[in-house]
């Protein structure tokens, strides 16, 4: 089948213009391994990108969960899980998640991504009002479209803009819903959850958090809530990224549960995620529950980086190296890969015009050496501009 000729022309002047700006994304074949090392072509890599925190998409007992449920329930479930695709399986997940983060009950969806866009528009729309951190993840944004509410983004982590808006709009609207990253992916800096969870109360507000970063890192491992001893309303997150598994979650009363169960619509008409993701998340969340070390470790060796770089500290795993442009952040993403390690750049729009990036991640797979081998060959380049400030 050929595409009609203007669909071709398009394309093709959208691909020119992404090339003119160096913004064009490729994808790129790593046979992932154990240690945090991926294979790329003929050389091993030291991986600093990815979001495995805990090292746990290479964990024998989590491959071996995984492998356990596909032999019990089959490689995937079907159909949606109002049909015919829930199993024993998804139940035990979901108890585990709420009582992890210390709510009445949770449910899994496809992905984190389908979570917030499902979430939130079940709970608001035309007539209501949500307010978003600017910095808030693509999905969250892509939930605040689809709901059809009034969206007001609010500088970030800047409680006094959010009060702001909510005092000029709360009243012209029936409900209100704040919308922000528990620990913000791109920065890894963490959102003020307490100042936050005051506000909306005082306004009658709701606060959904989304602890995708803090999940298996932060609070012992039970993230955002429990690192501030707080339970935001409505806490989502993702199963792809400590947990080295796949799907997103949300926890919260029974009642939220069961009507989001109802009018969630990426979870209603959306196939249940498949047996292998569920069983796998189950081992991880033992892995969790029994090595608290392993909790603590990406925080510790994402200091120890800050540290020998003189950067920022870190409040998570995350460390940004801010180079401005694609191009420079293109360039020092390839020097460093010379040198044995992945990490790849991060361009527009995933983070704003101007801020182009590395974003190095830590995970307690790597080893101490690996570490100060990347901070020496960063700070070789030049590339760790952004003192911590006097
Ligand atoms: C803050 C945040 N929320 C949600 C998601 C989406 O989660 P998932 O990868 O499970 O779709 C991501 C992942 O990229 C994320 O960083």
């Amino acid at each position: 089948m050929t595409s009609s000729p203007s669909l071709l022309r398009f394309v093709e002047e959208k691909l020119a213009r992404l090339d003119d700006c160096r913004l064009r994304r490729r994808l790129r074949p790593l046979e992932r391994g154990p240690g945090m090392r991926v294979r790329a072509g003929d050389r091993i890599l030291v991986d600093f990108c990815s979001n495995d925190y805990l090292g746990l998409t290479q964990d024998e007992r989590v491959k071996r969960a995984a492998i356990a449920a596909v032999e019990r329930f089959g490689t995937g479930v079907g159909a949606s899980r109002l049909v015919t695709g829930d199993t024993p399986l998804h139940a035990e997940l979901e108890r585990r998640l709420a009582d992890l983060k210390g709510a009445e009950a949770a449910m899994v969806f496809g992905s984190g991504y389908l979570a917030n866009i499902g979430i939130v528009p079940a709970l608001v729309s035309e007539g209501d009002l949500l307010l978003i951190d600017e910095l808030a993840h693509a999905c969250l944004y892509g939930g605040a479209r689809l709901s059809g509410a009034t969206v007001k983004v609010f500088r970030h982590n800047d409680v006094a803009d959010a009060e702001r808006i909510l005092k000029e709009e709360r009243a012209r609207h029936r409900h209100a819903l704040l919308l922000t990253d528990g620990v913000f992916s791109m920065d890894g800096d963490l959102a003020p959850v307490p100042d936050l969870m005051r506000l909306t109360r005082a306004f009658d507000a709701w606060l959904l958090t989304d602890d995708a970063h803090g999940l298996g890192v932060l609070g012992g491992g039970g993230g955002t809530g429990r690192h501030w001893g707080v339970s935001p309303d409505i806490q989502m997150g993702t199963l792809s990224k400590a947990l080295g598994s796949y799907g997103g979650y949300v926890c919260g009363d029974r009642a939220l549960i069961d009507l989001l169960i109802s009018r969630a619509r990426s979870f209603v008409y959306a196939t249940g995620l498949p047996p292998s993701a569920v069983g796998a998340t189950i081992a991880a969340l033992d892995v969790i529950a029994s090595e608290p070390d392993r909790c603590e470790r990406p925080q510790v060796l994402a200091r120890g980086f800050a540290r020998s770089l003189d950067l920022p500290l870190p409040e998570s795993p995350i460390v940004p190296i801010i180079l401005g442009d694609p191009d420079s952040s293109l360039d020092a993403s390839a020097a460093l890969e010379r040198e044995g390690f992945l990490v790849t750049a991060i361009r527009p729009p995933t983070v704003p015009e101007g801020t182009a990036r590395l974003r190095v991640t830590f995970t307690a797979t790597h080893e101490a050496s690996d570490v100060e081998s990347l901070a020496g060959h960063i700070a070789h380049l030049g590339l760790g501009l952004r003192r911590r400030p006097c």
